[in-house]
């Protein structure tokens, strides 16, 4: 029996799987490719946000990227670090940003000289100095999907380089506030490094600006959206990624941040779903799994593709089908005309590439529950996330007469 039959009459399916040495290994190609430089990779948070993901992460060192309190108060449950913990975001909450400052994390992202006002308020309010990083949106195409595309003026993240150089010399001179970065992020799913290039000579410049005006940056935070190979795409080669930063940074004493999330876990996940039904309507075959839409919804969202293996069946004669979910929306589904075997009741099939924003972005759309989560290490599996029963699903609900 294979691995994944195994576990999947082990725990039951649909299941998330997330193969830690995967995760590991990409950790160590991306410290390694920074080596040059002192640098700090704090994970997305949002791409996985599993308590022993996150611990994991903190073994080996990494920081968080954080997008809400909740992730924050993730991140230090895990045992990140609060000197290696961001909070990014562009509506942080006077709560958020209160319990943020109270836990003395490493520094603040913020996206408007607004936001700006109120973290200098609650800071002098709470008699902290509020460590801060500023978000630029340097315009630049990412060339990813529009969604998922973040540092263009038609994007609402950020602040133009006019604005950000006004927030900096603002913030030098206020008692609360402690410009310590300078940030952007232009998007996921990346595969071009250019894009990146052209957004840290941006970013570069400006820093030299800054410093000629004595403000003293320490963080260089290059963001996230290192692309990760779903289909047959180039992704960004790591050494000339780093290198085309450092070159942008030359000269320039900084500690390089970068906050992957898709990179570092998104090929370590696998979706495990069996086959209720095959279905042909005369017209179109449909492969009818247990998983669904609210499992795993990248597919019906952005028309992302995820490979399907099907386990035990790999050399048979192929038909094309659509393999979609048990939801009542058209838009449910995980993939669309693939070549697939014929397949029987119980059938086991594999979603790749699954690592990243699979659990996070799941719901229980028509009352299903949310799967399990499984780790992976040395060998070793491990349940990490035990799935939800109906009482779950309902358990914060009150049915009033
Ligand atoms: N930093 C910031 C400020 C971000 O907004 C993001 C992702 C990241 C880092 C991590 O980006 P990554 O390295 O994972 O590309 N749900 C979409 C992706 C949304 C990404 C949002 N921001 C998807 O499933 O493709």
């Amino acid at each position: 029996m294979t691995k994944f039959s195994a576990l999947s009459q082990k725990y039951g399916t649909p299941l998330y799987v997330y193969d830690f040495d995967t995760i590991t290994q990409k950790f160590s190609s991306l410290k390694e490719s920074f080596k040059a430089r002192k640098s700090l990779i704090c994970f997305a948070v949002k791409s996985n946000s599993n308590l022993s993901v996150l611990k994991h992460m903190a073994s080996l060192g990494a920081g968080c990227d954080c997008v809400s309190i909740g992730e924050v108060k993730r991140a230090l449950v895990a045992g990140i670090p609060k000197y290696k913990i961001i909070f990014s975001g562009v509506g942080k909450r006077d709560d958020e940003i209160e319990e943020a400052l109270q836990n003395d994390i490493l520094m603040l992202n913020l996206e408007s000289e607004e936001e700006m006002n109120r973290v200098e308020l609650i800071a002098s309010k709470l008699g902290v100095v509020a460590r801060i990083s500023i978000r630029v949106n340097p315009n630049i195409d990412p060339k990813t999907h529009p969604y998922i595309s973040t540092g263009l003026h038609e994007n609402k993240f950020g602040v133009d380089l006019e604005s950000a150089k006004r927030m900096y010399i603002y913030a030098k001179n206020s008692i609360s506030l402690d410009p310590v970065g300078i940030h952007f992020h232009i998007g996921s799913q990346i595969t071009e490094v250019e894009p990146f290039k052209e957004a840290a000579l941006v970013l570069a410049n400006l820093l030299r600006n800054l410093k000629a005006l004595k403000i003293d940056i320490k963080f260089f935070d290059v963001g996230g959206g290192i692309g990760i190979q779903y289909k047959d795409e180039t992704t960004v080669p790591l050494y000339e990624y780093a290198q085309s930063i450092f070159s942008a940074l030359s000269g320039l004493d900084v500690t390089l941040v970068c906050e992957p999330g898709r990179y570092l876990v998104g090929e370590s996940g696998y979706f495990l779903t069996r086959v209720l039904y095959e279905k042909n309507n005369g017209f179109k075959r449909f492969v009818i799994v247990d998983g669904a839409m609210n499992d795993l919804i990248r597919p019906s969202l952005y028309h992302a593709y995820h490979a399907i293996d099907v386990e035990g069946k790999e050399n048979q004669p192929t038909t094309t089908c659509d393999v979609v979910g048990p939801i009542c929306e058209s838009g449910d589904f995980f993939a669309k005309d693939i070549e697939l075997p014929a397949l029987e009741h119980d059938d086991l099939l594999i979603v790749k590439s699954a690592g990243a924003y699979g659990f996070t972005m799941s719901s229980n759309y028509n009352t299903r529950s949310r799967v399990a989560e499984i780790a992976l290490q040395n060998g070793e599996d491990r349940l990490i996330r035990q799935r939800e029963s109906f009482e779950d699903v309902i358990a914060l609900e009150r049915a009033y007469l």
